[in-house]
């Protein structure tokens, strides 16, 4: 049966570039970068290599690159990094759990944080961050691009918020790198984390940009890697693996596979709702799609369950993501598109399509194929349809 992945926000395959680059690092090159001999030297110079591509990835220093484990790393560093008790911390409801159980850790320790909610778009409003500071404020955590709705949000107008306000500012970049232009010095942030597996790169290894001067404690203590910021032996494949995968997202949001991927997206988009009861969840009042990420659209699906839609699909070979959390098996609604105001219904009944940058046109026909028998055939028989599930 023919196989289309269309969950990219979830993870994406390696590119044979970076499994290429990355091969003689875990063989011949296996060298540890702090060994002084010539194996060491060598991975060594490939560390520094990726460092130096990164630095162009982020618009950075060299030195103002951090490699660590990934998203999760890069937020939860961000947050235990910076805030002390006393501190009051602004981030938005709809960010990734990585920030969310972060802060609410820290509440136990005294730093106090306000969630600010987005527009019905899944917009967060600038105006709404500056409402939010206090004298105590320390640090502002915004993301980049949604990685449910793909919206993007508004970093650079934060940026100057917190430079106004003098406030540390921290970007969750994972969904937005390598699928929309960000320039770190652009948006004067001062933190920013990314995670190569949602870019074609290995799954376990990401990336900080710490602007210099940030007075940020480590997560991690030990040895004296990555100048104190982060202990622990390099992932030299790694690092190699997501610099290659930098350097080709790079070419890809200049050579037109960006543009290209947009097309395809908003292909299907229009296709799937041909179908009657279906929207789009991150639209403005009239239904027009607010900026997002290239990849990414996030659609509702009146009278039928998420779950069993996203089952149906698989069985037709098509993977697909529901915004939905499991929790003890009961299938929670999504904490993002509940806080843009859908009610627990409709938020079930939402799907998110993230393409990969590789889609094919077939790929997007068979997916327009498939998805309105599939979602025909369970409103035929979906308890929500005929009014018996509340
Ligand atoms: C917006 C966002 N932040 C952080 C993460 C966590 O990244 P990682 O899987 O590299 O820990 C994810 C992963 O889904 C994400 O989508």
């Amino acid at each position: 049966m023919r196989r289309v992945y269309m969950d990219a926000n979830a993870t994406t395959p390696l590119l044979p570039e970076v499994m290429e680059a990355m091969r003689p690092y875990w063989m011949e090159h296996f060298g540890n970068a702090s060994s002084i001999h010539r194996d060491g030297q060598h991975a060594r110079t490939a560390v520094d290599r990726a460092r130096e591509t990164m630095a162009r990835f982020f618009n950075c220093h060299d030195a103002e690159v951090v490699f660590n484990s990934g998203g999760t790393e890069g937020d939860n560093t961000a947050i235990f990094g910076l805030l002390h008790p006393g501190d009051h911390f602004i981030t938005t409801s709809i960010e990734h759990s990585a920030i969310l159980e972060a802060a609410k850790r820290l509440a136990h320790r005294g730093v106090e944080t306000t969630f600010v909610a987005p527009q019905p778009s899944g917009l967060i409003d600038p105006v709404d961050i500056r409402r939010a500071i206090r004298p105590e404020t320390r640090l502002i955590s915004v993301m980049l691009a949604n990685n449910e709705t793909g919206v993007l949000q508004p970093v650079d107008e934060i940026g100057r918020i917190a430079a106004d306000t003098g406030i540390f500012f921290h970007i969750d970049a994972v969904q937005g790198a390598g699928k929309v232009e960000f320039d770190v010095r652009r948006i004067g942030c001062h933190l920013l984390s990314i995670s190569a597996h949602k870019m074609h790169g290995p799954k376990g290894i990401g990336a900080m940009f710490v602007r210099r001067g940030t007075p940020i404690e480590p997560l991690l203590v030990g040895g004296s890697h990555e100048r104190r910021q982060r202990a622990g032996t390099e992932n030299v494949a790694g690092i190699v693996g997501l610099a290659k995968a930098a350097e080709l997202a790079m070419h890809s949001l200049d050579d037109g596979t960006i543009y290209r991927l947009a097309g395809l997206r908003d292909r299907l988009e229009a296709g799937i709702l041909q179908s009657p009861g279906t929207g789009i969840n991150g639209a403005d009042a009239n239904g027009k799609p607010v900026a997002r990420a290239a990849n990414t659209t996030n659609i509702w699906f009146d009278q039928l369950e998420g779950e069993a839609l996203v089952i149906a699909l698989d069985m037709k070979g098509v993977s697909i993501s529901g915004g939905s959390a499991c929790h003890s098996g009961a299938t929670e609604p999504s904490h993002v598109l509940m806080a843009m105001g859908l009610d627990k219904n409709r938020a079930r009944a939402s799907l998110r399509f993230s393409l990969l940058k590789t889609v094919t046109e077939a790929d997007v026909e068979h997916v327009l194929h498939v998805v309105p028998e599939a979602v025909e055939h369970l409103r035929a028989l979906s308890p929500v349809a005929a009014g018996t599930l509340g």
